[in-house]
């Protein structure tokens, strides 16, 4: 398993950070959450005012920002030009906010690079929402998850306070649907992914259905 590399896309919702965490647990693996490298950019951005409508202002500044990200299924972290930024990076504005900074060709070009360096010789979980197709195109396994679009708003609507369903299913909508049609690199399901439907599934249930598949493709 040292070599290996496990694709993991998917909207918003999907599961994929459970799912990722729970294999990369399993099996020894690192885990890498490459939605969290950026937010910390757009955290980072909404920081210094940086007008997020403005693609050239992103551009130019995309390199700024220094990130560091810990691999630890158990324990992932990040942070900005040294300071820790997992709670600041989940906050409802960066989420409204990280399709614009995700759809800048200078901000991907350089998370992109920065992925495959932390990926390096594998042994490692990667999600996100172009892994399989542009990050690890060689990835031999590769997942793609879904859910329906009430199950992944529900499930979202769990994990934080002071929202409701209907909000939750309209900003998981429109952020889908930014992420993608946009030109750069949108998510998209690579063509040698299996697609993983886990609307009816547990946690418990989606790990071990790709565990299975892993076992069967390596
Ligand atoms: O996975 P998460 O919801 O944290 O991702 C936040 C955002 O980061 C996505 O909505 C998308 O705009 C962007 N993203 C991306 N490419 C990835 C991972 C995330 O564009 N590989």
């Amino acid at each position: 398993m040292t070599g290996l590399v496990v694709a993991m896309d998917g909207p918003s919702g999907s599961g994929k950070s459970s799912a990722s965490r729970g294999v990369a647990r399993a099996l020894g693996l690192r885990y890498l959450d490459t939605g969290a490298m950026y937010r910390a950019i757009t955290w980072w951005m909404l920081q210094r005012g940086v007008d997020l409508s403005d693609q050239e202002a992103i551009a130019v500044r995309a390199l700024e920002p220094v990130l560091t990200i810990g691999t630890d299924p158990d324990a992932p972290s990040v942070a900005v030009d040294g300071t820790d930024a997992a709670g600041p990076i989940r906050t409802t504005e960066v989420t409204a906010a990280v399709s614009a900074v995700s759809a800048v060709p200078e901000v991907r070009r350089r998370l992109v690079a920065e992925q495959r360096e932390i990926i390096g010789a594998g042994g490692i979980v990667v999600e996100g929402r172009d892994i399989g197709t542009v990050v690890a195109p060689d990835a031999p396994v590769k997942i793609y998850l879904t859910a329906s679009a009430d199950a992944r708003a529900l499930r979202r609507t769990a994990e934080l306070a002071g929202t409701t369903v209907q909000a939750q299913k309209a900003a998981m909508a429109r952020r889908d649907s930014l992420d993608s049609t946009r030109k750069a690199d949108p998510l998209a399901m690579a063509a040698d992914a299996v697609e993983l439907d886990t609307t009816a599934l547990n946690l418990d249930e989606v790990v071990a259905e790709i565990l299975r598949l892993i076992k069967e493709k390596t």
